[in-house]
């Protein structure tokens, strides 16, 4: 039987919500994921282990995490919490609060039993590199290889304590800073990198949503001709220019399975000037639905959850099939 099953990563809360200027409410944040939580989604990005220098948003990360470890949420599917972490004292302060609520969550050596109806959450970590140099040095300080050795401590530390760890490639498909001079192979030399660091996922990311149809398939090809497993790589579009699901399509031709998705279409990185929201999560699932793609996810559920937060921050729901549905 052909496996027509699609993971989507919710990024809202993470993403979705770094961007913001006004300080977002911690229960706001809190309500967000819970919300997400029950809808069908097995992963959410729910903070950011960063400088709150740099990204005074996710200042309060830790009270999340704190918070999720805490309580449990009763959901329909054992779900993965992701945090990014872009260096040690990052994932340090993370640590720090999973040795206090150790017991709270599971690792990969001891995964939810099958069954289990009130499953503990796990945690995931995502270091985040980039394609350009002009790029990282705008969003890490640093130099590529720079990063990808401050990674490779995070990754490895990551996975002593259990955790799985997802790794970002940005501006894959367009820089702000170089255009759509991104030299894919560039791309899978930094993901092959990354993999072999211990990384378990590599999503791509489309920080600029610069990316077209034929730049997302002959990317996809490189990363193969480098002998990149299509199940390894997951997809991360923003929708700038409105391609995002075009892309996706072209992604999934090309095997990939794992989409990384915003509740209505909030989004955009601080370090990348003009970029917009990723692909709606809504978008996203309506459009998995056409193909006969599974998703899990509840459609009418993400759709009531868009249309509230985007009402919460005082913007307008760019999610077109979430305001098509709740016929908004
Ligand atoms: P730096 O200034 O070079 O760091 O920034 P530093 O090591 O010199 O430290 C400076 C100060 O920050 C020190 O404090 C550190 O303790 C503190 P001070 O002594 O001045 O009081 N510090 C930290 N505090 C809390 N947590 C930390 C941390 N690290 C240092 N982890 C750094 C380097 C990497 C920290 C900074 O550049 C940074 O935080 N960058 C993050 C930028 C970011 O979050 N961007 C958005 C996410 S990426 C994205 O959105 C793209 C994505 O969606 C995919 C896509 O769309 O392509 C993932
Ligand atoms: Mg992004």
């Amino acid at each position: 039987a052909r496996d027509n099953r699609v993971k989507l990563v919710e990024v809202g809360p993470r993403d979705g919500l770094q961007n913001e200027k006004k300080t977002i409410p911690l229960a706001t944040k809190i309500e967000l994921i819970e919300r997400l939580a029950r809808t069908g989604l097995d992963t959410i990005e729910a903070g950011s282990f960063v400088s709150p220098k740099w990204v005074p948003q996710m200042a309060n990360s830790s009270d999340i995490l704190e918070h999720l470890l805490q309580q449990k949420i009763h959901s329909p599917v054992p779900i993965s919490y992701a945090f990014l972490a872009p260096n040690t004292k990052g994932l340090q302060n993370a640590a720090a609060l999973l040795k206090q609520h150790q017991g709270a969550f599971t690792t990969q050596a001891n995964p939810a039993a099958p069954g289990d109806k009130t499953p503990k959450p796990a945690v995931e970590i995502a270091v985040f590199a980039a394609a350009t140099e002009s790029f990282t040095q705008k969003n890490l300080n640093c130099d590529i290889q720079t990063s990808l050795e401050r990674f490779k401590a995070v990754i490895q530390d990551s996975k002593a304590l259990g955790l799985r760890v997802r790794a970002y490639v940005s501006v894959v498909l367009g820089c702000p800073f170089e255009g759509f001079d991104v030299d894919p192979r560039k791309v899978a030399e930094i993901a092959t990198d990354l993999l072999e660091s211990g990384a378990d996922e590599i999503s791509l990311g489309d920080t600029t949503g610069m990316g077209t149809a034929p730049r997302t398939s002959n990317l996809l090809k490189c990363m193969a001709a480098a002998g990149i497993r299509t199940e390894d790589i997951a997809m991360h579009f923003h929708d700038t220019y409105g391609q995002a699901l075009v892309n996706t399509a072209v992604s999934l031709e090309h095997g990939v399975r794992i989409f990384d998705s915003s509740v209505g279409g909030l989004g955009g990185c601080p370090y990348s000037p003009g970029a917009t929201g990723n692909v709606a999560t809504e978008n996203m699932v309506y459009f998995m639905e056409t193909l006969g793609m599974d998703t899990g996810v509840d459609l009418d559920a993400v759709a009531d959850i868009g249309a509230w937060i985007t009402g919460e921050l005082g913007k307008a729901n760019d999610a077109t099939v979430g305001k098509a549905v709740l016929g908004a």
